[in-house]
């Protein structure tokens, strides 16, 4: 029987109940979930990527078919490199749409046997932005409806000056 297996990428600078949302519903759709953090040449982020990867990995602890991975290029030359042919990504409003045409046009062009899928964003979370979550946090206020628990800590800390 194949290994059925999804990417989810993203920046998660950080991982928000947003994300998690998104890899939570997919889990049971896959065999197995990868979850990769692309490392952006031209924007340094707030966490580095090995915060993000812990914030990730303390987040998907009690899924046990996610695996958190880190890449420095391009994304379908990670999903070549594990051998998947399915990205997941999460669509919160049509605001999203524009954005993710041209992503998913181009992973196309690079890689055709490549295919995206989109899930809607619960709609309780269809608000949720990694920087708007920073931009609220910045100036003191609870994150915690929006990050777990131990992202609120780090956000805290991070904005703690
Ligand atoms: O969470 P984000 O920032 O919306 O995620 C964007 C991401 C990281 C998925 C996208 O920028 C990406 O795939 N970057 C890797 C470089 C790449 O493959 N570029 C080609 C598609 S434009």
């Amino acid at each position: 029987m194949t290994t059925t297996k999804a990417v989810i990428p993203g920046s998660f600078d950080p991982i928000t109940f947003g994300h998690l949302d998104i890899i939570e519903r997919s889990t049971d759709r896959f065999d197995e979930i990868h979850i990769c953090v692309l490392k952006n040449s031209s924007k340094a982020g707030t966490f580095s990527v090995d915060e993000r990867m812990a914030l990730i990995e303390e987040s998907v602890k009690g899924l046990d078919n996610v695996t958190v991975h880190a890449f420095s290029g391009l994304l379908v030359d990670f999903c070549d490199e594990i051998g998947a042919q399915t990205i997941i990504r999460g669509l919160r409003a049509v605001s999203d749409f524009e954005y993710e045409l041209r992503l998913t046009s181009m992973n196309k062009k690079l890689n055709s046997d490549v295919e995206t899928l989109y899930m809607m964003t619960s709609t309780n979370y269809s608000f949720i932005s990694s920087s708007v979550v920073k931009e609220v946090a910045a100036y003191k206020a609870d994150v915690s409806d929006f990050v777990p628990e131990h992202v609120a800590k780090a956000l805290n800390e991070k904005f703690k000056k």
